[in-house]
């Protein structure tokens, strides 16, 4: 029987997606410049060929003074239009391109980090402030490094003015025109791990008493501003998608989360991927603090908040991402009904041609699949807490980035992985 995952999948907008499996943005730490490099495209070129439904970029920020990473991709100044930017219209168009090249439709993803933008990632200078809605800290923990930790790496952020959030808004629109113009199928807005637009969506990062907080529906409007004002920018066949959280939500806010959902859902997403995390705490990558045994009992790590949605918005686009490493778990994930589209990250860096794998027929389910063992952590993180090392070894943007500043060694293991494919090398699941 054909696999399921093999079917494509039509957005609203009209994009059409030839197979259900999504390569998840991976920030790639390859942005030497802040610009797209040659060394980027040529990880996209991989992945191009992979045999993926749909492709999606790593982080790519809205301002250079506010990033991820010192290697992102960013907007450095106003965007005016394709006749007057032409050069810069170019340089994304080859990363789109490249990304596009054997026909896959490629989702830019972009981002504004907020309060977590590192002290050193980003032109502001290690002492301006991050931006946030509200000045509320990253807090890691009660411990004492925990916290020596947590003013080492970020400043407490600065609450936006009604003019911060109008710029910043303005900053989102101008960066999905580019994407646009270059030639990719779309955008997707980070709305999940605790970056700007989460931090808006979230009561204990959000404390305004303005038209931007106070209710579900108030948090959601800065979300929202951006999604309308881009429509009216982008041509009616580019994607708008948003990858959200589930995991942040307590009890008592699941029905504030699900009303967000609502309206993002009547103003026309194209599709929601679900993740869940932040860097306090990143269970988007499995080291959640307190691990449901739920999760713990299969492979998709968000599944059963995803269900929650789909009932809820029978029509609306999913993309569930995280623990996805065979053809039976995510087909069961299909057949469930919980999601529409299989997000897929850690082993994208490892084999970029996965769905290649999980798409055969002749290869029997017990053999379609990727398992991964934990990233190896170097000996002298043991003191710090287990949840964020394990993190931050795997993906880019957690604590680990930061610890190695000292080492100048701008490295994640997955990361790593990245840049081997953007050397054409092969590249390696964590030892045994
Ligand atoms: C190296 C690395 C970089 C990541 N960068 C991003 C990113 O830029 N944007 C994002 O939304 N998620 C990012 N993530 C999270 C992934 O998209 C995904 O949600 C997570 O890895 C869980 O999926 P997986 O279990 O298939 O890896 C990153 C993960 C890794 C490993």
């Amino acid at each position: 029987m054909p696999s399921p995952l093999a079917d494509p999948v039509k957005l609203p907008c009209g994009l059409v997606l030839p197979n259900r499996l999504s390569k998840a943005a991976m920030a790639e730490l390859m942005a030497k410049t802040n610009h797209p490099t040659n060394s980027l495209t040529d990880a996209y070129e991989q992945w191009s060929d992979g045999g993926w439904g749909s492709i999606l970029t790593g982080n790519i920020q809205v301002d250079v003074d506010h990033m991820g990473s010192p290697f992102d991709p960013a907007l450095h100044n106003e965007y005016k239009d394709a006749e007057k930017n032409a050069d810069l219209v170019a340089q994304w168009k080859k990363y789109a391109d490249a990304c596009q090249k054997h026909g896959t439709p490629a989702i830019a993803q972009i981002c504004h980090p907020g309060r977590q933008s590192f002290r050193v990632a980003g032109r502001r200078g290690m002492f301006a402030q991050t931006l946030a809605p509200s000045a509320v800290p990253i807090n890691l923990g009660d411990g004492y490094i925990e916290r020596f930790i947590g003013c080492l790496a970020w400043t407490t952020p600065k609450e936006m003015t009604s003019q911060d959030v109008e710029r910043v808004i303005g900053q989102f629109v101008d960066t999905a025109r580019l994407m646009a113009d270059a030639g990719f199928s779309g955008i997707e807005l980070h709305g999940a791990h605790g970056y700007l637009i989460d931090q808006f969506l979230n009561e204990k990062t959000n404390l305004r008493t303005d038209k931007y907080g106070g209710t579900p529906t108030k948090r959601a409007r800065f979300v929202l501003e951006i999604l309308t004002q881009t429509r009216k920018v982008v041509p009616p066949t580019f994607c708008i998608g948003i990858k959200l959280n589930s995991a942040d939500h307590s009890s008592a806010t699941f029905e504030e989360t699900m009303t967000q959902i609502a309206l993002l859902s009547e103003a026309g997403i194209d599709f929601m991927e679900i993740s869940g995390g932040s860097y306090e705490n990143p269970a988007m990558m499995g080291y959640a603090k307190t691990p449901s045994a739920r999760t713990a009992a299969r492979e998709a790590f968000f599944l059963e908040f995803s269900k929650e949605v789909r009932t809820r918005h029978p029509g609306l686009v999913l993309m569930l991402t995280g623990g996805f490493r065979s053809r039976a778990g995510a087909e069961a994930a299909v057949r469930d009904g919980a999601c529409d589209l299989v997000g897929i990250g850690r082993p994208a860096a490892v084999d970029p041609k996965f769905p290649r794998l999980l798409l055969d027929e002749s290869v029997e389910d017990e053999r379609a699949c990727l398992p991964l063992n934990k990233a190896p952590v170097p000996w002298y993180t043991r003191f710090l807490p287990a949840y964020l090392i394990g993190a931050g070894a795997e993906s880019v943007s957690s604590l680990m980035l930061w610890l190695r500043v000292g080492l100048t060694f701008w490295q994640t293991y997955y990361a790593a992985q990245i840049q081997r494919l953007a050397k054409g090398l092969i590249a390696f699941a964590p030892p045994l």
